[in-house]
């Protein structure tokens, strides 16, 4: 018996203390209900207990004293939460003094206490922080709320769309973006923002959809509890498979007195990328025309720059309307040796660095000593 009632202790104890470390963090929109959760060991039934829930160490929410509480009678209860807030009378044998606080208010977010003053062999307090967030409705009367956006089709083919969405004299400036059915925000350049003469913003999105779809412009106002929005169907006979460059390299085409001629290969990229090539400064090396061909809804391209110095050369593919970018880099040294390695990926390089360290570091020392033993350095793809 004794060992028992030492054992609810410990449980006690411990989950009053998880508690209190501020883990109790509930996150509701509002409107909905939220539920506080309070529970000492499943093994103490609490119907005789005494507990007090409080927002914020002031405002009485739920008291509840063996038989007596807020939705019989009691008296005291904040008009805030009238007739909010309910307890679970079947769950105080299991110790659960949790309160649901139904159609919550943004005004209920705070800090809450559970209080158990009265507890043997020691009061217990738990803390629950409620988040209630603010769901967004088309307040259009409100002054400087924006009106319905307009969406525009500023470029077409086959395999992509050019949107453009624009929302005229808004205050506070919104946030506008692009999102397919299923809600997923399109990525696109950051718009242009243009303040109006009477007051309010001009706003431009502009965004590259890839795929048959119904795509909205959403114009939100977090200040004000504002959010509009237009829709547009998209239909593309052939979306491209793979937008995002992703197949590259770069490799050493030849070497001759005058320098390094290096190649950069992109394959099947779209939105159609800006390839160039960088030195370890990250200056833009001086290239030769590239060369550019459309293939199955996207864009080959070739780009050469003969380089003369002895650097780690960068190709980079960037596709601005997707914020989509990627290099492969190599090494150069015109003097004869090494003649370069070829790092994919940006990934790749990166899962290299964290996986495959130890690999590249015995590369370099197994490089280092070769070196030193005189023998002629051979190329090593990475
Ligand atoms: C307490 O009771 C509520 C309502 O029945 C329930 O949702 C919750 O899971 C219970 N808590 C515990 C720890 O059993
Ligand atoms: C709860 O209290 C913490 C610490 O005082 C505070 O940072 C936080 O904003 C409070 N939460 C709410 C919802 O008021």
């Amino acid at each position: 018996m004794e060992r028992l009632s030492l054992a609810c202790l410990c449980l006690l104890t411990w989950s009053g203390m998880t508690s209190a470390d501020g883990n109790g963090r509930v996150v509701v929109k509002e409107g909905s209900d939220a539920l506080l959760p309070c529970s000492l060991s499943t093994e103490r039934n609490i119907i005789g207990e005494l507990f007090d829930w409080k927002k914020d160490g002031q405002r009485e929410v739920f008291m509840y004293e063996p038989g007596v509480h807020y939705n019989n009678g009691r008296s005291g209860q904040d008009e805030q939460f009238k007739p909010r807030v309910s307890h679970f009378q079947d769950e105080l044998k299991n110790g659960n003094a949790s309160i649901i606080i139904r159609n919550t208010k943004v005004a209920d977010s705070g800090n809450y206490t559970c209080v158990f003053p009265h507890l043997q062999p020691q009061s217990q307090t738990f803390l629950i922080e409620l988040v209630v967030g603010p769901i967004l409705k088309d307040r259009r009367n409100i002054p400087g709320a924006a009106t319905e956006p307009y969406i525009t089709t500023i470029d077409q083919t086959n395999n992509w769309s050019l949107l453009q969405c624009l929302v005229r004299g808004a205050f506070p400036k919104p946030k506008v973006e692009f999102k397919d059915s299923s809600g997923n925000v399109i990525p696109a350049p950051e718009p242009q923002v243009s303040e109006r003469g009477g007051g309010g913003y001009n706003v431009t999105l502009k965004a590259t959809v890839t795929k048959t779809d119904t795509f909205r412009c959403v114009v939100t106002q977090e200040e004000i509890h504002h959010q509009v929005y237009a829709e547009t169907y998209v239909f593309l006979p052939t979306p491209p498979k793979n937008g995002a460059a992703q197949k590259m390299s770069v490799k050493i085409l030849h070497q001759t007195n005058d320098g390094i001629l290096l190649q950069c290969e992109v394959e099947g990229a779209f939105p159609k990328p800006k390839v160039e090539f960088k030195d370890s400064d990250g200056n833009v090396v001086p290239a030769h025309e590239a060369q550019v061909s459309e293939r199955g809804g996207g864009y080959d391209i070739i780009l050469q720059a003969t380089v003369t110095k002895t650097d780690t050369f960068r190709c980079v593919v960037t596709q601005e309307e997707i914020h989509h970018q990627v290099y492969a880099e190599t090494y150069v040294s015109p003097k004869g040796f090494p003649t370069g390695w070829v790092v994919g990926l940006l990934i790749t390089f990166v899962i290299s660095l964290v996986g495959g360290g130890l690999a590249v570091h015995c590369f370099w020392r197994s490089k280092a000593k070769k070196f030193k033993e005189g023998s002629q350095t051979e190329r090593v793809p990475l």
